[in-house]
């Protein structure tokens, strides 16, 4: 009845595309982006090469990430009329809402070039302003919430030293960011990076397919990941592995809590609808957490409490019978929180790291010739066909 589902690049009336971008093997635990393992480029590259690998389909020459960290730099300005949108928040608005509102804000500024992703110069330049810009922008409405001056973007820094200026340096204080923070930083964007059709990339690629500008399709995605079963579960971690460690339950308790259905209480950082084995992305993240808490000489209760949690799983035949395994927001936060990351900020991390993923699956969709309005159908279970009752002789 429902016929058979069509591989459909645009989309279509399915809900499957095809894709040359990010490669998964939930069985097998295997992500590679563009062909390369991740593992790979967590060890080698840097969130801005990969950024250009996922978008562009290759690792760039010198050249070409010249040209690309010289783009970065040019856009991470605002617009000097930005600052009133950010006047306009409440302080404690959730910064996702901000990013989401002023990711679509970007569209409303005369850009150098408007595209549709055909020319080449003109989609790099696109792309550089919304990688640029969402990183100012995070950083803005943290200063915002804080009641802190916005710091200018600096010129001379790289990409994730220059968030860390913009997010903490004071005006009698420069913040100099320590390498190891940078390079955790750059690790958890690089592994966020981009994840297949997922169901903030599957919004893009929805809203995109209407021809949607790449900024108001991003903004979508932001909205999509904010969701605690997505992106929003870096948050609920931590939350999670705060009440276990306070004693508001142990972790015996948390596993017979997510076992119990009625509970409506889920591992958080757990499980995954691909991933039926361990997540590499966790993997990496796991190691990654002790090597910079040792760095930074950060004790992190929290850390032993997640391992204790995860070791505890996966011994048990709830977790086991069902594949759950550890997914890529388990560690994130507890490296997030020790670099300085404040938690609310947690889930705007992921979606700057998302974003060149978003711009790339936006671009590959939208120059694919076949590629149509996404129109997924239904199964209709509705009322057969009644006629109209005119209000007087209704009960
Ligand atoms: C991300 O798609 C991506 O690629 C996402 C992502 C990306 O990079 O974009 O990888 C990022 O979103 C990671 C996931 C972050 N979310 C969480 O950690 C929230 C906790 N996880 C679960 O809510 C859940 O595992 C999901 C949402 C991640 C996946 O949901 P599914 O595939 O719909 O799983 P399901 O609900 O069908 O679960 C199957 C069974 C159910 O039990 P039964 O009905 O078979 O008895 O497993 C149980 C579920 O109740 N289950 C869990 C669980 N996850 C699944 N039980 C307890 N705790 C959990 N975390």
């Amino acid at each position: 009845e429902t016929g058979l589902i069509t591989l459909d690049p645009g989309y279509g009336n399915t809900g499957a595309c095809t894709s040359a971008i990010t490669f998964i093997d939930g069985e097998k635990g295997i992500l590679r982006y563009r062909g390369y393992p991740i593992e790979q480029l967590a060890k080698s590259s840097s969130f801005i090469e990969v950024a250009w690998l996922l978008i562009f389909g290759k690792l760039p020459n010198q050249a070409e990430l010249d040209v690309f960290r010289e783009r970065l730099t040019r856009n991470a300005p605002l617009h000097e009329s930005f600052k009133h949108h950010f006047e306009g928040f409440l302080v404690d608005s959730p910064p996702m809402a901000i990013l989401s509102a002023m990711v679509n804000t970007i569209a409303c500024f005369p850009s150098q070039n408007e595209c549709d992703g055909s020319d080449e110069e003109c989609f790099a330049e696109d792309a550089a302003r919304l990688i640029s810009k969402v990183r100012t922008i995070a950083a803005y409405s943290y200063r915002r919430a804080m009641g802190l001056p916005f710091n200018y973007p600096d010129p001379k820094l790289s990409y994730v030293a220059n968030f860390l200026h913009m997010m903490f340096s004071m005006p009698y204080d420069q913040h100099v960011a320590d390498p190891e923070v940078v390079d955790a930083l750059n690790l958890i964007l690089l592994l966020h990076a981009d994840h297949e059709q997922n169901c903030s990339t599957s919004t893009v690629r929805t809203v995109g397919s209407s021809q949607a500008n790449l900024y108001a399709s991003c903004a979508a995605a932001v909205g999509a990941l904010w969701g605690p079963l997505h992106g929003g579960a870096n948050v609920a971690v931590l939350e999670m592995l705060e009440k276990i460690h306070k004693g508001g339950i142990s972790a015996a308790d948390a596993l017979k809590l997510a076992k119990d259905h009625t509970s409506g209480f889920r591992l958080m950082g757990f499980g995954h609808r691909v991933y039926k084995n361990f997540d590499p992305r966790a993997k990496i993240l796991k190691q990654s957490a002790d090597k910079v808490l040792a760095q930074l000489g950060v004790k992190d209760p929290l850390l032993d409490v997640a391992r204790q949690l995860e070791e505890m799983a996966l011994k048990d035949s709830y977790f086991v019978e069902r594949k759950l395994y550890p997914n890529v927001d388990f560690y994130s936060g507890i490296i997030m929180r020790a670099i300085g990351i404040p938690t609310n900020m947690f889930t705007v991390l992921f979606a700057i790291g998302r974003m060149p993923g978003w711009i790339a699956q936006w671009r590959e969709q939208n120059e694919d010739p076949k590629r149509r309005i996404a129109r997924p159908r239904q199964i209709y279970t509705g009322p057969n066909v009644t006629d109209y009752v005119p209000i007087e002789q209704r009960k």
